[in-house]
């Protein structure tokens, strides 16, 4: 596929002036680095003795008081995880640190604080490589300056339940946007001469029995959805290494399955780094046969599986040993080809905060979506009299996610408020506001207004000073974290309630959305504006202000289907949600039921290609965003696989807006896919010429063991969104197969 369709000039100008690659070579690892550090690699295992050849194979999760008090070694940094290394051999140990949103917290063990880019969803809404490069560039050097080697950041689990409680660290629903972005993100932080993961392979769609749901899928149904997000991610950022996932697919531990791993992964897609488990997701030892590579976070799981005994089934058979072979140069390749060896990570290094804030703050702009905008309600006057904020904790600040990715900002958390979960896990159940305060950013940018908040304890008290007010903003905040699902797509805390008595007293009502995934909105009409600000990370107050205010033109897009009602889903009923407990280290309860998850309702059509399969409308659909100035595409011209037209600025105010190509049919009928994108920045009045490649796995079908276009008539649409679609070009194209 064509990469460069996907790097608007801007975005890398952003990016080439902002860090310096660390790396000794390219910037990005190429195919030959990793072919040279697979040949050092395999030099380094003949010299190993056999007691060194378990030592990279296994490590556990560096929280001593987690999981029953292992000896922290010396050279360990408090995080996720440690595996050691070999002096001997010149092999440094593993330093791993979660994830995708920034240097997370390590449960509080690390003092020193990180910068928190916004949510996965919100870095999606982009639609802009360049910039989530950029991002991910951000972060890596973070954690190098930290001391840590290994980010477990590259989650890319597509949005299949908007209950997801995990979906805010994914990048939303269609394999081709997730997977170029995701690509770009591990690009970014190897960049840093550090090893980045993609994470979780494969299908965890839920976290409701995470430990022991069996995604059910088909082969095809899989392939051209949730694996080809990973095989794209894969192909872009060359991660070092894969994290497997917690859940079973059709049946086997994803972890220890065969499929997955040794025959997709590893022979279909020409892997050459390592797979780690997930932390507690290892089985047995038979795993290795299966294709995993490392167990990581071993005091979670019954047994160290991949240390002496590993060891001695090496000893016996000789399968076995050259099974372990493989494992090491697997995990040696991944420690040569990002340098691990060469630029050793040292803690203590300076960095630049307020820089990198910058960056978080640029993402939150470019990934904030205007959803609804009446009567040009948006943006505000600098002159508004009186606007009353209302609700969210807008004066401490905005909200973030929870679990393994929680980021802690310098200065620590404007508000960290627990939920009163039980458990080991309670230490994750806390609402973390970051210090960036909407509310005192729009007091700044409002100028000459009388900016006043209210809680929304009260709706009455809300509803009388709404009265009185000349433009109100209301927050509507859902939190959401790793190990639970939502139970519904309600705003809870009573916030409908409060932002429909609002909307009901003044008309010039703005609703902003700090929520990790989609949500219903009974009061949607009578708002004014919508603004799905998602959780906008460390400088996320100043992003929301800049585009109520108008200083940012909004140009994000939805990654993901707002669904209008929960009928319109796959499953209406999330699975296992009525009898299970929610968990975040939790296996199976005794005496459980199999959790099975049909995923062959939908297959491999997700979100809004099962809404246009359905014929189902959805409330806001994926694509959609709105701005404050107008574009049209024009003169669309299809040759091949290279799709080419122009986009204009009609408006009269700077903007960007994401040029979409979908596929609507083959020659087997109505289809619905995102067949390419480029996001393009315009002046007012100004036009450019764009050229798309069209991804060939996107219009193919998965069959057998290929990848088939079949001969016959294709036809394609630009589209404002997935729903609002230009007519379709028509184009022959012939029969081709491929591998996968
Ligand atoms: C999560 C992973 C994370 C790991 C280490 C697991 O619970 O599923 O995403 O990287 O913990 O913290």
């Amino acid at each position: 596929m064509n990469q460069k369709i996907f790097c608007s000039k801007i975005g890398f100008a952003l990016a080439a002036s902002a860090f310096m690659p660390t790396l000794g070579h390219a910037e990005h690892l190429t195919d030959a680095d990793i072919q040279a550090a697979e040949l050092r690699a395999e030099t380094v295992v003949k010299a190993m003795q056999p007691d060194e050849k378990t030592v990279l194979t296994h490590g556990i999760m560096a929280i001593p008081f987690l999981a029953g008090g292992p000896v922290m070694p010396s050279d360990a940094v408090p995080g996720a995880g440690y595996i050691a290394g070999i002096p001997r051999l010149g092999v440094p140990a593993l330093k791993e640190t979660d994830a995708s949103l920034g240097v997370a917290y390590a449960a509080g063990l690390r003092k020193d604080k990180a910068t928190a880019l916004p949510s996965g969803l919100a870095m999606a809404s982009s639609w802009n490589p360049a910039l989530i490069e950029q991002g991910g560039r951000m972060i890596g050097s973070e954690a190098r300056a930290k001391g840590y080697n290994v980010m477990l950041a590259g989650g890319v689990n597509l949005m299949r339940d908007p209950r997801n409680g995990r979906n805010f660290e994914y990048l939303g629903e269609d394999p081709l946007l997730a997977g170029v972005l995701v690509g770009h993100s591990i690009r970014g932080i190897q960049s840093n001469g550090i090893i980045s993961t993609i994470k979780h392979l494969a299908l965890n769609g839920q976290e409701t029995g995470r430990h022991f749901a069996d995604s059910q899928i088909s082969e095809e149904n899989a392939r051209e959805s949730d694996l080809l997000a990973f095989q794209i991610g894969l192909e872009i950022g060359k991660p070092g290494s894969v994290m497997c996932a917690y859940n079973r697919v059709n049946g086997q531990q994803a972890c220890a399955n065969d499929w997955l791993l040794n025959k997709v992964l590893k022979d279909d897609w020409k892997y050459k780094g390592f797979v780690m488990s997930d932390w507690g997701a290892v089985p047995n030892l038979e795993a290795a046969m299966r294709g995993l590579d490392q167990q990581s976070g071993e005091q979670l799981d019954s047994e160290v599986f991949f240390g002496n005994k590993l060891a001695a089934a090496a000893a016996r058979a000789p399968a076995w040993a050259s099974r372990l072979d493989d494992m090491n140069v697997r995990i040696l390749t991944a420690i040569f080809a990002s340098g691990l060896d060469k630029h050793l990570a040292k803690s203590g290094g300076v960095l630049d905060f307020d820089a990198n804030a910058n960056v978080a703050e640029e993402v939150a702009k470019q990934g904030i979506v205007l959803l609804k905008n009446e009567h040009g309600a948006l943006p505000l006057e600098p002159n508004s009299k009186s606007i009353l904020v209302v609700g969210g904790l807008a004066t401490a600040g905005v909200m973030s996610g929870a679990g393994s990715s929680q980021v802690i900002g310098e200065g620590g958390p404007a508000a960290s408020i627990p939920t009163g979960g039980t458990g080991p896990s309670a230490m994750f159940q806390n609402i973390v506001y970051h210090r960036s305060s909407p509310f005192a950013a729009i007091e700044k940018l409002a100028k000459g207004a009388k900016v006043r908040f209210r809680s929304g304890r009260s709706v009455s008290e809300a509803v009388a000073e709404a009265k009185k007010s000349d433009v109100v903003i209301v927050f509507g905040n859902q939190w959401s974290g790793e190990g639970f699902d939502q139970p519904d797509l309600h705003l809870p805390d009573g916030q409908d309630a409060l932002i429909e008595a609002v909307a009901s007293v003044n008309a010039n009502t703005i609703v902003v959305l700090q929520t990790g995934g989609p949500i219903l909105m009974p009061w949607s009409k009578k708002s004014a504006a919508i603004v799905q600000a998602w959780y906008p990370g460390i400088r996320g107050g100043e992003a929301i202000a800049s585009i109520l205010f108008g200083e940012t033109n909004p140009s994000g897009k939805l990654p993901i289907s707002f669904p209008a009602s929960i009928e319109q889903l796959p499953r209406p009923r999330l699975d296992g949600f009525d009898w299970l407990e929610p968990d975040f280290i939790g296996r199976a309860p005794s005496g459980a039921k199999p959790l099975a998850i049909n995923y062959n309702i939908e297959g491999s059509d997700i979100g809004y290609r099962w809404n246009a399969r359905k014929n189902h409308k959805a409330l806001f659909p994926f694509g959609h965003g709105l701005s404050y100035t107008g574009f049209e595409s024009t003169g669309l011209k299809i040759e091949g696989l290279q799709a080419s037209f122009t986009v204009r600025n009609i408006g009269d105010r700077a903007g960007a807006t994401v040029a979409q190509l979908y596929l609507t049919r083959t020659p087997n009928g109505p289809q619905h896919r995102l067949a390419a994108f480029e996001r393009v920045t315009l002046k007012p009045g100004e036009s450019r010429l764009v050229t798309l490649a069209i991804e060939a796995r996107v219009i193919a079908e998965y069959k057998k063991d290929s990848w088939v276009i079949d001969a016959g008539t294709y036809h394609f649409a630009l589209g404002e969104n997935a729903e609002a679609l230009a007519t379709a070009m028509p184009v022959k194209l012939s029969r081709r197969k491929f591998k996968p």
